[in-house]
């Protein structure tokens, strides 16, 4: 059991399946999941021992939803390895699909709250970690459930090791100015920004998400935010 668990704190507010899964998705679930997922139950995680191959950094991403964002990177990064955290396993089957169709051997999943993991993560053990429009919990008595947090903020911080990235994109008003409120209250971490188009800009090495795509669609205009690991 983990230290939050341990004290009782809910972790997890956002949903664990949607619609029934297709019959591929479960064949992907049944026979692909099981392989990848990262056992929890060492009181630290020996990454290098979670690879087939040998890895030259890990990344982390938190909530990859479907995974459009995460497979790109695991393409475009061969030589790295990438920790996936999603607790939807709807998103979790569409992220399987996308690696069986690339042949990519360089994920590894946790299908939980990304809290899990992380406590479990060694200290710099991480080079970049990726937020990729997190869950907004808009109404005001929701805002605690928001993943960024002094707390979440203080377990990156100890698991991102110096001059490494943190990367957060939101197309929620007020939640990006939480972000990067949090964000600046932390002496870990400097905003990467010395001009607008450092923020309202995603760069060539950030691809688009579905949430991304679905919040342009309607006319919203996201920020990317990205801080470094001082
Ligand atoms: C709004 S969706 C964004 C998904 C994806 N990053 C995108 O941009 O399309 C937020 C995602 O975060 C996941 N999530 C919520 N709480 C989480 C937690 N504690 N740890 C990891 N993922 C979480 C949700 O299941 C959901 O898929």
């Amino acid at each position: 059991m983990s230290d939050r668990q341990a004290k009782g704190t809910r972790i997890l507010y956002g949903r664990r399946r949607g619609k029934p899964l297709r019959k591929g998705q479960q064949r992907l679930i049944d026979s692909r999941l099981p392989a990848l997922t990262i056992p929890l139950d060492a009181d630290m995680l020996d990454l290098p021992g979670l690879f087939d191959a040998p890895c030259r950094t890990f990344w982390l991403e938190i909530g990859f939803g479907s995974g459009e964002h995460l497979a790109w990177q695991a393409n475009a990064n061969p030589d790295i390895g990438f920790i996936g955290c999603e607790p939807y396993i709807n998103g979790v089957a569409t992220l399987l699909g996308k690696l069986e169709e690339n042949d990519a051997e360089n994920v590894r999943l946790h299908n939980d709250a990304a809290e899990l993991l992380i406590e479990k993560l060694p200290d710099a053990s991480i080079e970049r970690s990726f937020i990729l429009f997190p869950d907004p919990w808009p109404k005001s008595g929701h805002k605690k459930r928001r993943f960024v947090s002094k707390e979440n903020i203080d377990t990156l911080a100890r698991v991102i090791k110096p001059g490494g990235e943190l990367r957060i994109g939101t197309d929620h008003e007020d939640y990006g100015a939480w972000i990067l409120w949090h964000m600046l209250q932390s002496d870990k971490f400097i905003w990467i920004s010395e001009k607008p188009e450092d923020w309202r800009e995603r760069g060539s090495d950030w691809p688009p998400t579905r949430y991304e795509m679905k919040a342009v669609e309607k006319g919203l205009r996201p920020v990317y935010y990205r801080f470094r690991r001082q």
